[in-house]
């Protein structure tokens, strides 16, 4: 069990398509590692290369938010099947400290996905659920809420991402000397 490093926008692995995971045996340290990010962190959700880990794997819980009957959600492999209608909302991201976008998404998901066992399941999701997976999703294809908005929004923010990226790049560095 561990907190680890969360990675910054700037930095490689985050605009990798993630690999689908082939073998669940070994997950449960990573899940683990990755809520204690998370709740470190003090966010709703948290994608697998978002702490530098290459696969299709995230993790959400809104239980502050919303008050669901299940609150804590692993997803593995997932995938959006079936979207509707539209939604606007305020996102935040990890990897993008301090910066907060209105983000234009579907209101309605069909959601495929693989549970710890590697079980499939196939759910409708909606409101800040459905939003949160969406979000997550998009990280593990290497899309982030800035390539959600116009150029001019984009702009507004510009100044943090270029020093966000400068500090992941620094940091990704760092990380590659510690390897050596
Ligand atoms: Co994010």
């Amino acid at each position: 069990m561990a907190v680890r490093e969360v990675v910054h926008y700037g930095d490689p692995i985050l605009r990798k398509v993630c690999k689908p995971v082939k073998d669940f045996k070994n997950l449960p340290p990573l899940i683990d590692d990755m809520f204690h990010t998370m709740y470190e962190e003090s966010g709703i959700g948290l994608a697998a290369n978002q702490i530098g880990v290459d696969l299709n794997l995230f993790i959400i819980d809104i239980s502050d938010i919303e008050d669901e009957v299940e609150s804590v959600h692993i997803f593995i492999n997932g995938e959006i099947l079936n979207s509707s209608g539209e939604s606007w909302f305020e996102e935040g991201c990890l990897s993008i400290p301090e910066v907060r976008l209105e983000v234009k998404r579907p209101e309605f998901i069909q959601f495929k996905y693989q549970d710890e066992s590697g079980n499939e399941h196939i759910e409708e999701m909606s409101g800040l659920l459905a939003r949160a997976i969406q979000h997550e999703i998009d990280h593990l294809k290497g899309v982030f809420i800035t390539d959600r908005v116009t150029k001019t929004v984009k702009m507004t923010v510009e100044k943090d991402l270029k020093m966000i990226a400068e500090g992941a790049a620094t940091r990704a560095k760092t990380r590659k000397a510690f390897i050596l």
